[in-house]
């Protein structure tokens, strides 16, 4: 059966841990120099519907150092043909789809209708790609041992967050989110995660005792892609959960600060905290490099070991 990456459901816990140790081997192999042409032959095409740098880059660069070739799309789904015929195209040319999309469906969608596999680059639902870098770096920075570490995100329960959620069920790692009330996330999908993992993914709206034991802080935007209109309103709803160097003081001494940027300096975080000693953010972005091209090569069936 192909296989999709549109959210962690999609993968066992076995296999999720299996995706990261290939990217570490990556990783090392590609600042040793060393040969990884795996993908040789094979073509992905990406759909952008929305703006990137970092996801459209690295999947780029990512089959490139893989041997294989990239055709960039930058399209509206539905709006010339329907979802299903793009996908039953696209399977007849292409060996992999890589799709950047407003709506969590139309990549459903994709994925139903196309017989090749299909990776979720950021939907208005989810954005696993990103929480498998996340993750990798955690894995760095904490040798390996990331097991209950606290990461508290502050700010909008949104699609990159409902990906954090949904890593829970992987990783024994707590989960808090500290949000404005009314910004909790998608009701739905997060009372099934908590089913799975209880006390584990915890919702707060105190700031000052959300944040407080957090061994790592993370944050994005106020208003994702898609919600532009609401920013003015998000941005004084969202102004006591600034990320800013007096929140960090109250998390552990020494924690972590991670964002998945792009970021609005000023806004959900100060320069001081993005750029003091305690951020990861240019590791995150390394990795989404390292971990997208184990999901390539495993979604394309090529097992290096
Ligand atoms: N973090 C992330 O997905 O960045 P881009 O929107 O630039 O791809
Ligand atoms: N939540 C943000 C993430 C960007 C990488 C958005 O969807 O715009």
């Amino acid at each position: 059966m192909v296989k999709d990456f549109l959210s962690f459901l999609d993968f066992s816990t076995e296999e999720i841990h299996k995706i990261l140790n290939l990217a570490h081997e990556l990783k090392t192999l590609q600042k040793k120099g060393l040969p990884h042409r795996w993908l040789r032959g094979k073509t992905q095409a990406m759909i952008f519907e929305k703006p990137s740098l970092r996801t459209k880059l690295t999947f780029q660069i990512g089959m490139f150092h893989l041997g294989g070739e990239t055709i960039v799309m930058d399209m509206r789904l539905g709006e010339r043909e329907s979802v299903p015929d793009v996908a039953k195209n696209l399977e007849r040319w292409v060996d992999l789809i890589v799709a950047r999309t407003f709506s969590h469906n139309d990549l459903i969608c994709l994925a139903q209708n196309a017989h090749i596999p299909v990776i979720n680059a950021l939907s208005d639902l989810l954005h696993p790609c990103q929480i498998m870098a996340d993750i990798m770096t955690l894995q760095e920075h904490f040798k390996e041992n990331i097991k209950d570490l606290l990461v508290v995100f502050v700010g909008d329960g949104n699609n990159v967050f409902h990906s954090w959620a949904e890593s829970l069920i992987h990783f024994p790692i707590q989960l808090r989110l500290v949000c404005p009330e009314g910004y909790s996330g998608d009701t739905h999908l997060l009372s099934k995660i908590k089913e799975k993992v209880g006390n584990r993914l915890i919702i707060t709206h105190d700031v000052h005792d959300g944040v407080k034991n957090a061994d790592v802080i993370y944050t994005d935007v106020w208003a994702s892609m898609g919600q532009e209109r609401e920013q003015e309103k998000r941005s004084k709803i969202f102004a006591p959960y600034q990320v800013n160097e007096k929140l960090m003081s109250l998390a552990k001494p020494g924690a972590k600060f991670m964002h998945c940027l792009p970021a609005h300096r000023g806004m959900e975080v100060t320069s001081e905290v993005i750029d003091s000693p305690q951020s990861l953010v240019y590791d995150q972005a390394e990795n989404r490099l390292h971990v997208q091209k184990a999901i390539m090569v495993t979604l394309l069936g090529y097992n290096p070991h």
